[in-house]
């Protein structure tokens, strides 16, 4: 995947998870305090970002990954070749300014986003840290193998 490609998805994908520059809005994470951004790559090369949207019912949360997956299938887009993930951790508010730190792991999908983009297919994975100075490429079904979606494949043979 070309550099350019992947910078410009993580800078997309930085602008709604916001970073040390900016405001906190977009990424809403008042009960976790972390914020991660995506950004969806379609196939004609629109990118297509999304936040996490926390819940008072935890469990009603949505990842930032199956955000982006929403809003471009809501706007026509069904053919994706890659997703790329980025996160913060706000860790404390003094004086009214947030800390915030990158974490020294990658973060991987969820298994309900794993899920999620399985659907549309077996996409490439971008995974960053160290705002963006690392990232890590892989395969959707390296990281997701027996799923529902195999399983279903291989009983209809
Ligand atoms: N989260 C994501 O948005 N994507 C991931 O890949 C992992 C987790 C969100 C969900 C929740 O708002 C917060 O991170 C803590 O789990």
């Amino acid at each position: 995947m070309e550099k350019e490609i992947i910078l410009e998805l993580l800078e997309k994908a930085r602008s709604v998870r916001k970073d040390f520059e900016q405001s906190l809005e977009n990424a809403y994470a008042p009960y976790s305090k972390f914020r991660v951004g995506a950004s969806l790559l379609t196939t004609d090369g629109q990118i297509i970002t999304g936040c996490n949207v926390e819940n008072l019912a935890y469990g009603s949360t949505t990842c930032a990954e199956r955000t982006s997956v929403c809003k471009a299938v809501s706007e026509g887009y069904r053919k994706f070749s890659a997703c790329l993930i980025t996160s913060l951790v706000q860790f404390c508010k003094v004086l009214n300014i947030y800390k915030l730190r990158d974490l020294k792991d990658w973060i991987f999908p969820c298994g309900n986003c794993r899920t999620t983009l399985e659907e549309f297919g077996d996409l490439t994975l971008i995974l960053s840290k160290n705002e963006g100075q690392e990232t890590k490429i892989m395969k959707l079904s390296e990281i997701h193998v027996g799923s529902f979606a195999t399983m279903n494949k291989l009983l209809n043979k």
